[in-house]
């Protein structure tokens, strides 16, 4: 078990799932991934998270991200939860949900924080890029269910960031006024932003999101 820092190679594994046996890397391709963990199967705020998760899946997929959920209950329990996820959060869970009973893959991850819980995971999320490099970690504690618009803007900054030599300000949103790398000149950035720079500092400069 190590902890997982931005920029590392995320651990391939071979897991079974809610839709059977599962590779990460193959499961992932050449897209973009997203990695959560969920402390057990049958609880309130998983549930809840689980049947919000399933609703944004169209939007991950319009971003080539691959969903992938957690937790250290076997695939038949999860098969049997997906039902009751289906039923009250009136959706089709529709991405495979890991079993880990043997918490494999969560000490892989560092998913069990002994010192919160030593027998469940805590909700982690990792975003992998295509080349499989990790570049978003998050922790939350049981008791806090995450925000799935929190998570598609992050992919949204992470995928902007990736091809555009910019960075996203507080609250960005897709659409909205990004900040020049520092690492760029403001008389380069000006030749390279063809929409305009504003120089508020030298060291802030906005430019609009270039591709909208
Ligand atoms: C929940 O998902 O509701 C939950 C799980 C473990 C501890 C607290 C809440």
């Amino acid at each position: 078990m190590a902890t997982i820092r931005l920029g590392d190679k995320a651990p391939d594994f071979t897991a079974d799932s809610s839709m059977g046996s599962i590779n990460l890397y193959n499961y992932l391709g050449d897209s973009w991934g997203i990695l959560f963990s969920h402390p057990a199967d049958f609880t309130p705020v998983c549930t809840t998270e689980l049947g919000t998760a399933a609703k944004f899946k169209d939007e991950f997929d319009k971003r080539n991200v691959k969903m992938l959920a957690l937790s250290v209950d076997g695939s038949d329990s999860h098969r049997e939860w997906i039902k009751d996820i289906n039923e009250v959060q009136h959706t089709t869970v529709n991405f495979p949900i890991i079993a880990d009973e043997e918490r494999k893959v969560s000490d892989l991850y560092d998913m069990i924080h002994p010192k919160a819980d030593n027998n469940f995971t805590v909700r982690s999320v990792f975003i992998i890029a295509p080349d499989k490099t990790v570049k978003l970690t998050l922790t939350y504690p049981a008791s806090t269910g995450r925000n799935f618009y929190e998570l598609l803007r992050v992919v949204d900054s992470l995928q902007l960031t990736a091809y555009h030599k910019v960075a996203t300000p507080a609250n960005w949103e897709h659409g909205q006024d990004v900040v020049v790398s520092p690492s760029i000149p403001t008389n380069e950035a000006k030749e390279l932003f063809t929409k305009g720079v504003e120089e508020i500092k030298p060291y802030l400069r906005m430019t609009p999101d270039p591709t909208v």
